[in-house]
């Protein structure tokens, strides 16, 4: 069977990195990887903590873009400005339990403060979106918890 070809989506929440305060390192090493295993980027997004525009940005990629998969980076934690998981909560079907704690296991396998992600993974019609903390480090090794295993159900959500 031929491979089916992917697309991703990748969103930066950074108050400082859409007021060009901080060069966003995660959102590019996120898309990196993601060509690497032979997904196509069809969209890098910069934008504030502001869950309006987050809510926003998901409907529109998921209703108009339709890619299979959607990473945010940053957002996820105790802060008050921390509101990815509830943006993408909002815009969800279901949940996708299973993806969140299985990067969640994996990280706290290397750090305890992995407890301090509150990132959810979530379906919209055929898209999963999937939240990663901020840090590329953290994103690196979130990535490495579900990128292999994916697939599978991203195919079954066609
Ligand atoms: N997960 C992994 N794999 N590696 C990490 O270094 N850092 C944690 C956690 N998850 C970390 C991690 C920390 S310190 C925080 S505060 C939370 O992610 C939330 O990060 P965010 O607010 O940038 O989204």
């Amino acid at each position: 069977l031929e491979k089916m070809s992917l697309r991703a989506a990748v969103i930066t929440l950074s108050d400082k990195g859409a007021a060009g305060e901080r060069e966003d390192k995660s959102g590019p090493a996120i898309a990196g990887r993601l060509k690497e295993a032979g997904y196509e980027v069809i969209e890098e997004i910069l934008i504030p903590d502001e869950e309006a525009l987050l809510k926003k940005e998901l409907i529109r990629l998921c209703d108009q873009r339709f890619p299979h998969l959607i990473l945010t980076t940053g957002g996820t934690g105790f802060a008050p400005r921390d509101m990815t998981p509830e943006a993408t909560l909002a815009v969800a079907d279901k949940e996708a339990q299973g993806v969140a704690e299985a990067i969640r296991y994996a990280s706290m396998q290397i750090t305890r403060k992995a407890m301090l992600s509150r990132g959810r993974a979530v379906i919209r019609k055929k898209t999963l979106i999937v939240n990663l903390p901020g840090s590329p480090k953290a994103c690196m090794e979130s990535m490495d918890a579900f990128m292999n295993t994916i697939e599978h159900g991203l195919e079954l959500l066609q």
